[in-house]
């Protein structure tokens, strides 16, 4: 096992790189513990989850709602749940997104703690203290920064992931190597099988990379004041195919990450053959890089984007496979796009 650790303004996270979900119990107070999961999870795993109550929710973006969060708030108040309260996240994005909100607002905030199961999870959503719900068809434009006090990352749970959820943690992996880590990417390159059946080696190197990355880059930003905002590399397109087409989120990320890569290279930050091998590794991957969109209804999911701050977007930008800058875009810039390459 590496353990890794977040400072945030909150508090600690301890990121445990390998730990077992089965080794939970180590890590919960006395107190009472409420595990949040879903049925998926709870089928495969339940059999490890330590003592305490379980709240399953449904599964799929459709439930990252604050009716979910409302219907958990019931369950905990029938329990008389109070401050001691320790809940226990164990799922992937969705339900670690929406254990941390309910845990940072359930009594103004109680102790909390993920075991993530999805590559995604792992790699990306699980770490770093962003917890939130998707609120009138966007997404996660209601939540908090808090971090949760531990992630245990257990390679072994990654085995029972379906081929889509897969592509969702890959697409972030290549992003983490896209904006920082150039190493990372020629291993992506070098390895695209072992990649694609996670083996062993390849979900150590790839999980382990990502924590360090992500936890280096969260304990200098954390409320993503600048340099988190690297982290959203292909997601501001991204996040506008999701909400238009519901593509899923790894496959809406690979394909936004292209664009941002042809952006890059028609201002001439990038070199063209550097989007070529993006694009390449992407499609080894099985992730797509192009789809045909409704541009008007796209350009109208950017103007609602998170990151625009009146008619600007931080946009990430490449400059090179392993280093990424943040520009303000004008949006009619990044409109045009939309019409040039979808
Ligand atoms: N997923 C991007 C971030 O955590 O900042």
């Amino acid at each position: 096992m590496k353990i890794l650790e977040i400072n945030g303004s909150t508090g600690k996270s301890t990121l445990l790189v390998g730990e077992k979900l089965a080794n939970l119990a180590t890590y919960l107070p006395p107190s009472q513990t409420v595990i949040i999961t879903d049925g998926n999870v709870r089928h495969l795993y339940g059999d490890q989850f330590p003592e305490g109550r379980v709240i399953e929710i449904g599964m799929g973006e459709g439930i990252k709602t604050l009716e979910t969060v409302q219907d958990i708030f019931r369950e905990l108040v029938a329990l008389q749940a109070d401050r001691t309260l320790f809940i226990v996240g164990i799922g992937g994005g969705i339900v670690c997104d929406i254990t941390g909100f309910v845990a940072s607002t359930y009594l103004r905030g109680v102790r909390f703690g993920f075991v993530a199961t999805t590559l995604l999870a792992q790699v990306d959503a699980g770490v770093g203290g962003k917890n939130g719900v998707n609120f009138s068809g966007y997404k996660n434009m209601v939540g908090v920064f808090n971090q949760p006090e531990f992630v245990i990352c257990d390679p072994e749970v990654l085995r029972t992931l379906s081929v889509q959820d897969r592509g969702c943690g890959l697409a972030e992996v290549v992003k983490h190597a896209a904006i920082t880590d150039d190493r990372l990417f020629g291993y992506l390159e070098k390895n695209v099988a072992e990649v694609l059946s996670l083996s062993s080696e390849a979900v150590q190197r790839m999980v382990y990379d990502s924590v360090v990355i992500k936890s280096e880059i969260v304990n200098r930003d954390e409320k993503e004041r600048g340099e988190r905002r690297k982290l959203n590399f292909g997601h501001t397109f991204g996040h506008a195919l999701e909400k238009v087409h519901r593509v899923p989120h790894g496959e809406a990320v690979s394909i936004g990450m292209m664009a941002a890569a042809k952006l890059s290279a028609k201002k001439g930050r990038l070199a063209d053959a550097q989007v070529v091998r993006l694009g390449n590794l992407l499609e080894l991957l099985n992730l797509p890089t192009r789809m045909a969109v409704d541009k008007a209804k796209v350009i109208d999911a950017l103007r609602h984007d998170k990151k625009r701050e009146n008619d600007m977007v931080h946009f990430v930008i490449l400059r090179r496979l392993g280093e990424a800058v943040v520009e303000q875009i004008p949006l009619p810039e990044l409109e045009a796009v939309i019409h040039e390459l979808f």
